[in-house]
């Protein structure tokens, strides 16, 4: 095992590498570094020299074994029994083209990328092996790596809900539950490209950063209940997991989308016939993780549209203390490690 307080430089031509390995579900100090070997990149894939990347919710909640009631058993038999199969967890990150196979055509050694391994996870690490044809993309030259590393998880997320799940219109009144999360801060910023009004729901101590994002109103959830607001949204997003389908249907105007991105296995079965009647619909489940959406994302990016949100920048060593903050369920946006 190596020394956590020891600076994770990875040695040319080495074949092993730094990494946070989960050796068992459970709380923050389950994740330790260690030696692992290093990927070796096949003829179509990219080795990438991770700069930064992210804790996000859903490495902590595979960590933790922490999952919305009733997916625990799907959870279990889809990750790993006693502990997760992919012990290397991490979504997101940036870095620089270390190697590439040979019949790579569009990157080459030294580019700047940021890539999205998403459920395959491994970028808790100093090298992550990724497709030349699979979710990465040029780094946006104005984003330093931990800007660059914040983009992905909580935008694909919410690019996914509110674009290809709820198709979500210019005019239209959209809702945004848990707006200073790391999908949250996301979806306030889709939404209000896409030409709709945003309201956030967040605590009072996160209402400039929501304003700041485009939302035009912000409803402080510790003061107030959204629901009893005297209002009516077509989209309410809830990326917290606070509410359901019956109390959001007094609130959603005639063909509303309620997306749960948080949603139970009870919850999940329910959107499937929930709201018909009222004509609404509720979506929950898994979002789909699409290459052209990581490309689209960076493109926003690229033109300073899209803006990532980070809560702190911690070394790649402090892992365990970024998994406690993410426990904690009150970041603003998103916990980036960085790497050497
Ligand atoms: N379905 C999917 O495919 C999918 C994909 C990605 C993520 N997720 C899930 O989506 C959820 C959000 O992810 P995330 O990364 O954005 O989480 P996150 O960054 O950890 O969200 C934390 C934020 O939520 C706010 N918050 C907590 N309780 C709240 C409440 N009752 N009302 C309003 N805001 C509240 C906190 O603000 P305060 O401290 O001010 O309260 C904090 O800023 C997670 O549960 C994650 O597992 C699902």
């Amino acid at each position: 095992m190596m020394n956590p307080s020891s600076a994770i430089v990875p040695l040319a031509g080495s074949r092993t590498m730094a990494a946070a390995v989960v050796t068992r579900y459970g709380d923050p100090g389950v994740v330790v570094l260690r030696d692992v070997p290093r990927p070796r990149p096949g003829p179509h894939d990219l080795l990438i020299r991770v700069r930064a990347t992210t804790v996000s919710s859903g490495d902590a909640r595979v960590r933790a074994r922490r999952v919305p009631e009733g997916m625990g058993l799907p959870l279990r038999l889809v990750l790993g029994w006693n502990a997760p199969r992919a012990a290397v967890l991490g979504t997101e990150c940036a870095g620089v083209v270390e190697a590439v196979g040979g019949a790579v055509t569009r990157f080459r050694p030294g580019d700047p990328v940021v890539a999205f391994p998403g459920a395959s996870m491994g970028a808790h690490a100093a090298f992550v092996r990724i497709r030349e044809d699979g979710a990465v993309a040029r780094k946006p030259d104005h984003l330093g790596w931990p800007e660059a590393a914040a983009l992905l998880f909580g935008g694909t997320t919410a690019f996914h809900y509110l674009h290809r799940a709820a198709r979500v219109k210019a005019g239209e009144r959209v809702l945004v539950l848990g707006a200073s999360g790391a999908v949250g801060t996301a979806a306030v910023q889709l939404a209000r490209l896409a030409g709709a009004e945003v309201t956030a729901v967040c605590s009072g101590a996160n209402e400039t950063l929501a304003l700041s994002l485009g939302a035009s109103r912000v409803i402080d959830y510790q003061r107030q209940d959204f629901t009893r607001a005297g209002s009516s949204w077509e989209v309410v997003m809830d990326c917290v997991g606070a509410t359901d389908y019956a109390r959001c249907r007094p609130v959603l105007a005639p063909g509303g989308r309620l997306l749960r991105v948080v949603c139970g296995l009870a919850g999940q079965l329910g959107s499937l016939f929930q709201g018909r009647r009222s004509g609404h619909r509720v979506i929950a489940g898994v979002a789909r993780e699409r290459t052209e959406d990581v490309r689209h994302l960076l493109d926003l990016a690229r033109r300073g549209a899209l803006r990532p949100v980070i809560d702190a920048v911690l070394p790649f060593e402090q892992i365990a203390a970024a998994h406690a903050r993410v426990d904690s369920g009150r970041k603003r946006g998103s916990i980036v490690l960085t790497l050497r």
